[in-house]
């Protein structure tokens, strides 16, 4: 393509007001992410979820990560009454873990491979693992967004690529 015709294309495209949630979710998910698994045993038993809108990066110091949860969760709740959290970057292959933990009236801990570290729970073979405190909740739309001060970590990416989130879709990382 030439210079010309690729200015022509970006020219001619329209931008759409439209917003709405349905819009959004497929707008949204041409954005690729990681997965995390939030889980803790609470005074309501296990409690755990999966979450696409995780993000680190927030601050080093202290060290925190973000995650946006829906206001009508059923399980943040129980999590956020939780002394600690536990978090874990699911890995290459864990698609099926992802689903397993977000779906409801089944018990998602069943048949998990699991790692107890006082109230916070992790999931084996994951990429990484956060141990995190609530730090701070923001209001934000139908979500409230969290922050979560990181207290300890293990690293696990030299032997499992971090499972990836895309339109929808589980993929696994590819090297070129
Ligand atoms: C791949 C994936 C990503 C998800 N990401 C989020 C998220 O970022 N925030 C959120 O509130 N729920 C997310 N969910 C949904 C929750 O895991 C869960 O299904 C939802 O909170 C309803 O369950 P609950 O009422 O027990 O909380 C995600 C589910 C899947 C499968």
């Amino acid at each position: 393509m030439t210079t010309l015709q690729a200015h022509e294309t970006h020219t001619t495209a329209q931008l759409s007001n439209d917003v709405s949630p349905l819009s959004l979710r497929s707008a949204f998910g041409q954005f690729p992410s990681g997965v995390a698994a939030l889980a803790a045993s609470t005074d309501r038993g296990l409690a755990g979820m999966a979450a696409s809108s995780f993000t680190v990066g927030v601050s080093l110091d202290p060290p925190l990560v973000a995650v946006a949860i829906q206001n009508n969760s059923e399980t943040w709740p129980a999590l956020r009454d939780s002394d600690s959290i536990g978090i874990s970057i699911l890995g290459e292959g864990q698609g099926p873990i992802a689903r397993q933990l977000a779906a409801k009236g089944i018990d998602r801990f069943e048949d998990l491979d699991l790692e107890v570290h006082g109230p916070s729970i992790f999931i084996n073979h994951a990429a990484l693992w956060l141990d995190t405190t609530v730090y701070a909740e923001y209001p934000a739309g139908d979500h409230v967004m969290v922050l979560l001060q990181v207290n300890n970590l293990a690293d696990f990416t030299n032997i499992h690529d971090p499972l990836v989130f895309h339109k929808s879709q589980f993929r696994n990382l590819e090297s070129n």
